[in-house]
């Protein structure tokens, strides 16, 4: 997609519903009327209709609602516009894609996007359902310059950043599960994974994959989702504009990386998911290393670890595992 699209597309889009002349439109890009009535074929070409009046402009009449990625790039934040996007209509696993490109050279950081998955993955090798219904499956690639034992606290910190988004952007009140995972009551929305590749004590790169989902499957959750998931609209209960939402999710991405990177003042970490930790207080089991711990899910601390207060008193720091809400929280 060619930027000046998007340049295009972010001008008729500050007009929406008015006209703009395409001389105006000529004059700010700095191209000829020509070259913008070429652009604006090819923009037709992909699902935008416009209106053309003479005298007038042109005016924005409707625009694909599926992922787009000249308008994902329109309504990114002007900042984050020299970042590299790439939308794929299917890909085996976008952190796979990610991680190839990385491999191959591609300058980071930049973004891969699937309308479909299909081999997406999760956690512990599970399954991440990816269907071509609007979902979001899209992954972050990096080369941060840290070192490798603050890696722990990335997926914790980007959690929180995106808990955060989704609250403002959807007026809704997500929760996270540590370590990846963001929930509704006790239903799951969205997980993150991610994935370093590490030279000695340096990250030779990093890539963080985002599944959300913003519908349901078009014939319902399929088994056994059906008890355990939930989508950002059905909470929301309102459309979500995904190509909006998705470059609000690139844009506040890219904020909490660079924020990670520069190095995140003490307790600021633990502050922002402990406001939204839904296991905070709750009696759990959790499993790590060959071992089970059981107790009260009592935050994290500025390492990232889940601290569980266990039954003699005693405040275990897990930095990995597998946590499940003990039965009676559930009823
Ligand atoms: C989890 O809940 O365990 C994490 C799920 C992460 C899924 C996303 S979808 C985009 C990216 N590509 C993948 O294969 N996985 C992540």
């Amino acid at each position: 997609m060619d930027s000046l699209e998007s340049y295009i597309l972010r001008e008729l889009l500050m007009f929406e519903g008015d006209y703009i002349s395409g001389s105006a439109l000529a004059k700010k890009l700095g191209i000829s009327r020509v070259a913008i009535w070429q652009h604006m074929e090819n923009l037709r070409a992909q699902g935008y209709i416009f209106e053309a009046v003479r005298a007038r402009g042109y005016r924005l009449i409707s625009k694909p609602d599926r992922l787009d990625a000249a308008l994902v790039r329109a309504y990114l934040p002007l900042r984050n516009r020299p970042l590299t996007l790439t939308i794929l209509d299917t890909v085996d696993s976008t952190n796979d894609e990610a991680a190839r490109e990385l491999a191959g050279g591609r300058t980071a950081p930049f973004v891969i996007i699937a309308r479909e998955q299909t081999q997406g993955r999760g956690r512990l090798g599970r399954q991440w359902l990816s269907e071509p219904n609007g979902n979001l499956y899209l992954s972050f690639a990096f080369r941060p310059k840290v070192a490798t034992h603050r890696m722990p606290t990335f997926t914790l910190w980007m959690g929180a950043n995106l808990c955060e988004l989704i609250a403002n952007f959807c007026r809704i009140s997500p929760g996270l599960k540590w370590p990846n995972d963001i929930y509704f009551g006790g239903l799951k929305a969205g997980g993150m994974l991610t994935e370093a590749r590490l030279d000695a004590d340096e990250i030779r790169d990093l890539v963080f994959g985002l599944g959300l989902n913003l519908h349901a499957p078009a014939g319902g959750w399929p088994e056994p989702l059906r008890a355990l998931a939930t989508s950002l609209e059905a909470q929301a209960a309102a459309p979500i504009d995904v190509n909006k939402f998705t470059a609000a999710v690139i844009g506040r991405m890219l904020l909490a990386y660079e924020k990670f990177v520069e190095g995140l003042p003490l307790g600021v970490l633990a502050d922002m998911w402990n406001r939204h930790d839904i296991l905070r207080g709750q009696r759990i089991s959790a499993s790590h290393g060959g071992g089970l711990v059981t107790g009260t899910a009592s935050g994290i601390d500025d390492e990232g670890a889940l601290l569980v207060r266990t039954d003699n008193g005693r405040i275990e720091r897990l930095r990995a595992g597998e946590v499940t809400l003990s039965p009676r929280n559930k009823a």
